[in-house]
């Protein structure tokens, strides 16, 4: 077997809060194979966004291993950090964190060009990534000129960018109408499917997990 593209080992992340320590994880273990999609399932406050953000080495403060693409990436600096987040990640959250003053095909290509593609490159990945998610028809509107729901299929084409190994996506339809949520999380799965890449997406909605190749959950800061 290939190695897998996230292998988390140990992790622990503990919160002090008027001197009283929050345990949130506590030894999470988890292996995310080459173009598996896996669901992160768990009550809200059990450490879903904490377990991402770590991955997504977002932030420091966690103990154990991690390891993307074969690198163990837990202990390095914040250039290396970049690199690997650049490199090798993709992120989807609730709230879409578009630019909002550039289009939907201006914020997928922005992306690229920190990865040395040239323009022309960068945006016929754009046009055809978008294009990919019924947007072909609103590639110059800016942020607030697009719907919640496809606002957020431009931050799922934003993530896709580079090509990423993992993508990482905390309830990435969470602030969608229950429609819309379903229509978005289909097109999201199809377009990473598509892609090749894995993905490891955060939700409180069994449904949804049910729609992934895999479902973990979070209980007591450990995953069943
Ligand atoms: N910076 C922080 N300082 C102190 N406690 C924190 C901090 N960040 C998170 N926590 C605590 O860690 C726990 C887990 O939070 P987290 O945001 O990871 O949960 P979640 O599973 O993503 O929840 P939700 O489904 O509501 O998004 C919560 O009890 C929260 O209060
Ligand atoms: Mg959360």
């Amino acid at each position: 077997m290939s190695e897998p593209v996230l292998s988390v080992a140990g992790l622990t992340r503990a919160f002090s809060q008027g001197g009283e320590t929050i345990e949130v994880l506590r030894g999470v273990d988890l292996h995310v194979g080459a173009g598996e999609i896996v669901a992160l399932l768990g009550p809200s406050g059990s450490g879903k966004s904490t377990l991402l953000q770590a991955v997504g080495l977002l932030e420091g403060g966690f103990g154990g291993s991690i390891r993307i693409a074969g690198e163990q990436v837990a202990k390095l600096d914040s250039d290396g950090r970049t690199r690997v987040r650049r490199d090798s990640l993709g992120f989807v959250y609730q709230f879409h964190h578009l630019l909002p003053d550039f289009n939907a095909t201006e914020n997928v290509v922005l992306p690229q060009l920190i990865r040395d593609r040239t323009h022309a490159e960068a945006n016929a990945r754009a046009t055809a990534l978008l294009s990919a998610l019924g947007l072909g028809h609103r590639l110059t509107h800016r942020p607030s000129q697009l719907s919640g729901g496809e606002q957020q299929r431009v931050a799922v084409a934003r993530a896709l960018a580079n090509q990423p190994a993992l993508v990482l996506a905390d309830e990435p339809t969470g602030n969608l109408d229950e429609a819309t949520a379903d229509v978005v999380l289909a097109e999201f799965l199809r377009l990473v499917r598509g892609e090749g890449s894995a993905a490891l997406v955060a939700t409180h909605n069994e449904r949804m997990a049910l729609k992934m190749d895999r479902v973990v959950r979070l209980h007591e800061g450990r995953l069943a």
